[in-house]
């Protein structure tokens, strides 16, 4: 056993992760509380994925549609996911984030604006009203800047470069977790009442995909590890657009707000193929839906040089196109050379967001393992199985606020830290060091590459029960040769050694989504099998539940809640709440 040393921190409440959701919650868990609340993240402070977001938060304001409102916020969420949503998820959702994005504001976000003075909306797919609160095409950022400054300035200590190993349980309570600081490898015990998990998605195991480095699923893997319950992994979001060329940039996000702002989708042929898949909505159909349509022209023989689809915005001219959409502007200026107020440019599917993820408690974001809670992309619940374009950055305002009440009231009735057990922490470190020791020669990298191959090919954006099958053998032959990772140089600065332990964890949670992919046999939201290509009613009360003893992956089938008669009364109508209404004498105010 190691008699290696480490640094022992004692915290209130720990937050793992400081994108939107993480900040959000240590702001919660820290601000008048007296308690003492810790930041880890592997990144640096400010340049978590989030700053990726583009398009927008979703918030009902009804600022140019007046009548939006949390109604029909919640009817189209819970449409767009299908129905295998958590209802109470989505009511919170469509409730509290008008006030969790005026109160972003109040904190110093300088969102667009309408000639009025009032925050500037814009049109998302699938949304029935402009709803999309946004600072340009660079919204996340804002978020972020925004967040980080209100954060630092309550009482939270952040480390930076911290990659954390081992989530610790005793008698189903979470008593602390335990890792290394990336920059030399000294292991550090963090001990806490409670933990917010806030770590993202896993959109890394794709290979094409607009996902940073950061999202390899840290957190839910540690969870999961740990006894906690995943749900509905088989949900993995395709972004309908992202870069195709030149190859080095395949995948980054075009953001949704140049078909918002009007960009309009064409195939080779110069047909808007939307036509065909959603003659009503068009290029503002939902995600899924446009993902797949472009797959399929494509497929068809009807794509562009590179393989995907032409989207054009240069008929609304270049004064409104660099105003609405600078960082695109930018983008394909400096990576592809191409002028987007003047001509079209390529764009096909990118892997976007994992819907699936810790099934949580909707009130208080806890997960089954007392004091362990989650928000944000690592979480399930919200979007089911699809999300909604700008859901997601008022996902990590809501649910990233309820996730630090639920830490800060959890560790406030706890007593003292518990004592960890010493010979869990050496194992943990024999096991962490590892990979130094290995003979085998099998490189991190290597697998990493392998597994995006792999997933992409029989678990991506269309599937079958054979390809999930043939991929699925694979993937269990895979983690048998990671088990050989091993890597050379010392514990410092060492990039390969920090992939080992991505790699594992995204190796898990592909096995999780690939399990998850097979037993749902339909097609729903973004999960396409051209086995079962019709969605089908008795599917739709089903939730996936995973739970993991360190050796094999349990799947159980859990009743989706059904939704009390106030809500379900919202689908009678036969169109979304708020156009019944304007219908019925309101005026849409434009
Ligand atoms: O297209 C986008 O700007 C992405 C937004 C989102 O995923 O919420």
């Amino acid at each position: 056993m190691a008699q290696e040393m480490y640094e022992t921190l004692d915290y209130d409440v720990l937050i793992i992760g400081a994108g939107g959701a993480g900040l959000r919650a240590a702001v919660e868990a820290s601000e008048g509380t007296g308690l003492k609340v810790g930041v880890v993240t592997k990144s640096l402070l400010g340049k978590a994925h989030t700053v990726m977001a583009e398009g927008g938060a979703a918030a009902s304001f009804g600022n140019l549609d007046a009548p939006d409102g949390w109604e029909t916020h919640f009817y189209d969420t819970m449409r767009s996911g299908h129905f295998i949503n958590n209802y109470r998820t989505v009511e919170i959702f469509a409730k509290e984030a008008p006030d969790r994005v005026l109160e972003l504001e109040s904190w110093g976000a300088v969102f667009d604006r309408t000639p009025e003075g009032r925050i500037m909306q814009r049109p998302f797919g699938a949304h029935t009203f402009r709803r999309l609160c946004h600072i340009g095409d660079h919204t996340g950022l804002e978020l972020i800047r925004t967040m980080q400054y209100k954060a630092i300035h309550t009482n939270i200590d952040v480390f930076q470069e911290v990659t954390m190993t081992k989530m610790l349980v005793q008698n189903g309570r979470v008593v602390g977790a335990f890792g290394y600081f990336r920059a030399d490898g000294r292991f550090v015990l963090f001990r806490a009442r409670a933990i917010v998990l806030a770590t993202g998605g896993w959109g890394r195991i794709y290979k094409v995909t607009s996902n940073s480095w950061e999202s390899t699923g840290d957190g839910a893997a540690l969870a999961f590890r740990a006894g906690a319950d995943l749900m509905d992994m088989e949900m993995v979001q395709f972004h309908p657009t992202g870069m195709v060329w030149p190859p080095g940039v395949r995948g980054l996000l075009v953001t949704e707000g140049v078909r918002g702002e009007g960009g309009l989708l064409r195939n080779s042929e110069g047909e808007r193929f939307m036509k065909t898949y959603d003659p009503e909505r068009m290029e503002l159909s939902s995600r899924d839906v446009v993902a797949r349509s472009i797959f399929r022209e494509v497929q068809a023989g009807r794509g562009t040089p590179h393989g995907g689809a032409w989207l054009d915005i240069s008929h609304k001219g270049a004064d409104y196109v660099k105003k609405k959409l600078p960082g695109m502007y930018e983008q394909f200026l400096t990576l592809a050379d191409l002028d987007i107020t003047k001509q079209p440019f390529e764009v096909a599917p990118t892997c976007h967001y994992t819907m699936g993820g810790l099934r949580v408690d909707a009130e208080t974001c806890a997960t089954n393992i007392a004091g362990l809670f989650a928000a944000g992309e690592v979480a399930c619940g919200l979007h089911g199985a699809n999300r909604l374009g700008g859901n997601s950055l008022s996902d990590l305002l809501v649910f990233g606020r309820r996730a630090g009440m639920g830490a800060r009231d959890y560790a406030k009735a706890t007593g003292q830290h518990a004592a960890i057990d010493e010979s869990e922490l050496r194992q943990e470190m024999d096991r962490v060091l590892e990979p130094f020791h290995r003979q085998g020669s099998v490189n991190p990298y290597h697998v990493h590459e392998r597994l995006q191959e792999l997933m992409t090919n029989y678990a991506g954006i269309m599937r079958s029960g054979d390809t999930l099958q043939e991929g699925l053998d694979k993937l269990l032959e895979l983690k048998d040769e990671a088990r050989s990772m091993s890597i050379g140089g010392s514990r410092v600065y060492n990039p390969g050694w920090h992939a080992v332990f991505d790699v594992e964890n995204m190796l898990l949670l592909s096995e999780g989504i690939i399990r998850s992919a097979l037993e749902r046999k339909e097609s729903r939201g973004a999960h396409w099998r051209t086995d079962f290509p019709d969605e089908l009613p008795e599917w739709q009360t089903v939730n996936f539940v995973e739970s993991f003893d360190g050796q094999t992956i349990r799947l159980r089938r859990e009743p989706v809640n059904p939704m009390p008669d106030y809500l379900a009364q919202l689908f009678t109508y036969g169109k979304a709440p708020g156009l019944a209404k304007s219908e019925a004498g309101k005026e849409s105010q434009v």
